[in-house]
């Protein structure tokens, strides 16, 4: 039997796809978590309390765990965990990325800077510590439209659109804002990047002693052009252009050699202009949300179950993608307040090709949009034979929902 520890951030949407996975391979899992909830069920040593913000103690305290129970991988869901999977699974002699290489992708000034030092096409930035009129300042170098954004959080959450000076100076005020309720520094590092236009895809892959493989590339048919960046529909295969897409791989692969990651799933973001790509960023996780419950591989084994069986060296014989059209489309919050219902779901789960619909918001809750919201209210998929046909049906069955959203009582 396999022995795994999970590391499951408070905010993951991926904790139940992540613990079937592990219940598929049979594997005895060690649930670590920042959140009590997280480890409501598990027992004595199959659950440990660790502190995602203070990795170094986190990882000793998984060490320490190992000592009493034995440990084969250990596995972060999500972008929180990463750095501390990192540095736990070198202390115990287990595959991983090298944690520095992790540490650089989660900070984006850092991620900023090493692809500077490997001339890979990026947007002009520089890094802000200062006051607002500082961030005007150098908006104006990097040159306008200009991307205010914080190097620290994701989600899109902080990350602003800036055409002049003022709205570069607001922008800023507003981040600062948005750390401090995210319980970051507010006065940490921001980061100002000239605005890319153009398409953007996401990119899936997987590395294996520094080999990565391409799992998916993803098109992202709403236009982002901000001034918030909200993501919505998801759909692959991509149908740009063959050379576009060999361009896309090149980069991603020499994105990940330039932060040094050589273990696990990666997540890449890149804008096409005019034929040319540019790199937004990398991560050292896998998609997040419940995106990847769009990609399927042979025999329905799922992509945190490939993720799985790569960290546990088990057999990955079988497992290429299915090659059905395949997308999602995150549910975007329109506007603040509480959500009362989700009307229309059965209409929407009519539309032909759609396949299922996913609510992460429970009615009664407080919503938020972007850009201080960092959640979706939900996921709705589609397959088809062709990626046009999936856009569709979730254009479709999108309109037949029907978000109900009220004013909080009492304000
Ligand atoms: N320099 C840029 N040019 C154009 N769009 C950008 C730029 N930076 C960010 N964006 C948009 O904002 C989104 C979120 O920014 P990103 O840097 O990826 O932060 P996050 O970690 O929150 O995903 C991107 O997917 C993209 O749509
Ligand atoms: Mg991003």
């Amino acid at each position: 039997m396999s022995h795994l520890l999970l590391l499951l951030p408070s905010a993951t949407y991926r904790a139940k796809d992540f613990l079937d996975a592990a219940a598929r391979l049979d594997a005895d899992v060690v649930v670590a978590s920042d959140h009590r909830q997280a480890l409501a069920g598990a027992l004595g040593d199959r659950a440990l309390r660790v502190d995602l913000r203070r990795p170094e103690a986190a990882a000793q305290a998984i060490v320490e765990l190992a000592q009493r129970t034995p440990l084969d991988a250990v596995v972060a869901v999500d972008e929180q965990g990463v750095l501390v999977a990192a540095l736990a699974a070198e202390r115990l002699g287990l595959a991983h990325n090298p944690p520095e290489a992790v540490a650089v992708a989660r900070d984006k000034a850092a991620m900023r800077d090493a692809f500077a030092a490997a001339n890979l096409p990026q947007p002009e930035f520089r890094p802000v510590s200062g006051d607002e009129a500082q961030v005007a300042s150098l908006a104006g170098e990097v040159g306008f439209p200009c991307v205010v954004k914080p190097v620290s959080l994701s989600a899109s959450r902080g990350v602003i659109r800036a055409d002049t000076p003022r709205e570069a100076e607001v922008a800023a005020t507003r981040i600062r804002e948005i750390l401090r309720q995210a319980g970051e520094d507010p006065a940490g590092l921001l980061l100002v990047e000239r605005y890319i236009p153009g398409a953007e895809v996401a990119v899936e892959g997987m590395l294996r002693a520094g080999e990565l493989e391409l799992v998916a590339v993803f098109d992202k048919p709403d236009p982002l052009e901000g001034p918030y960046f909200e993501e919505t529909i998801y759909v692959t295969p991509s149908r740009l252009p063959t050379s576009t897409l060999t361009t896309i791989g090149r980069l991603t692969s020499e994105a990940v050699a330039a932060l040094g990651l050589v273990e696990g799933p990666i997540h890449a973001e890149l804008r096409v202009d005019s034929g040319r790509a540019w790199l937004l960023e990398l991560a050292a996780r896998s998609i997040g949300g419940l995106c990847s419950r769009s990609l399927r591989f042979g025999l329905g084994v799922s992509f945190e179950e490939l993720i799985l069986r790569r960290a546990l060296g088990l057999s990955l014989d079988r497992q290429t993608r299915e090659e059905a059209a395949s997308g999602v489309m995150m549910l975007p919050i329109p506007r603040a307040g509480v959500l009362q219902e989700l009307g229309g779901q059965d209409a929407a789960l009519a539309v032909a090709g759609v396949t299922g619909l996913e609510l992460s918001i429970a009615p009664g809750k407080r919503v938020k949009p972007l850009p201080e919201g960092g959640r979706y209210l939900g996921f709705l998929f589609a397959r088809g034979e062709t990626a046009v046909g999936v856009e569709q049906a979730l254009r479709v069955a999108h309109s037949r929902l029907d978000v109900v959203i009220v004013e909080p009582c009492g304000g």
